[in-house]
């Protein structure tokens, strides 16, 4: 399941961004990469760990912790403390898929990447180029959102960013481990979960039908959860 979820941040904490990535200290985003994925990669990034990146990525971790369509797409367990990176002069990251495994810095805890998520944090007219192409059975699509927006989908993509040929994209990104491993089945309990959202609207909290969906919802998070 791909997924867009716009407004993750306010316009005022992607200023509040944009303001420390400019005076942000950049390295190399080799750091962080595969043994595929270094060669094809060219970009910067801050340096994982670091004082800045951790203070914006608890503001990133804050807002996912907000949306609530977030939450119901992703079930997520474990988040990755998320990271900062930045394309320009035609820097680019080639096809490539995410490790599958990301043991996170200063602890004990491996992350599976179930998921994978860019939070853009640049204009869409301020630069060229600079697209996500994700690859699905239906060929590749292309992403670029405002700012502020995030997308969402299978860390078992193949995917790329196209070379950014005028002005600098921001992003921040990241993966998750979900309650439910399976893509399929979570795309259903969150197809579900929209749908019993729309009829307590409809209907009120209280309907019977709404009450017995609610239940079919949460029996199945206790078939296909792990926690
Ligand atoms: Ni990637």
């Amino acid at each position: 399941m791909l997924l867009t979820i716009p407004d993750v941040l306010t316009p005022a904490e992607v200023a509040h961004c944009r303001r420390e990535l400019a005076a942000a200290a950049w390295g190399d985003g080799r750091a962080t990469a595969g043994l595929q994925s270094a060669p094809v990669k060219d970009n910067d990034q801050m340096p994982e760990g670091s004082p800045a990146a951790r203070a914006l990525g608890d503001l990133v971790l804050d807002a996912l912790g907000r949306s609530d369509l977030f939450v119901a797409a992703a079930l997520p367990l474990r988040t990755f403390p998320p990271l900062f990176n930045r394309y320009a002069g035609g820097q680019a990251f080639g096809t490539h898929i995410d490790n599958a495994i990301r043991p996170i810095r200063g602890t004990a805890i491996k992350l599976r990447t179930d998921l994978s998520a860019t939070l853009f944090l640049s204009d869409p007219d301020g630069y060229d180029g600079g697209e996500l192409i994700i690859e699905g059975n239906a060929g590749g699509q292309a992403i670029k959102l405002p700012a502020g927006h995030l997308v969402l989908y299978p860390a078992a993509s193949l995917h790329q960013v196209t070379p950014v040929t005028r002005g600098v994209r921001l992003a921040s990104f990241f993966w998750v481990q979900s309650m439910v491993r399976d893509d399929g089945a979570r795309a259903l309990l969150f197809d579900l979960d929209r749908t019993i959202q729309r009829l307590a609207a409809e209907r009120g909290i209280g309907d019977a039908e709404v009450v017995n969906l609610t239940g079919i919802y949460h029996n199945l998070i206790r078939r296909w959860a792990d926690s």
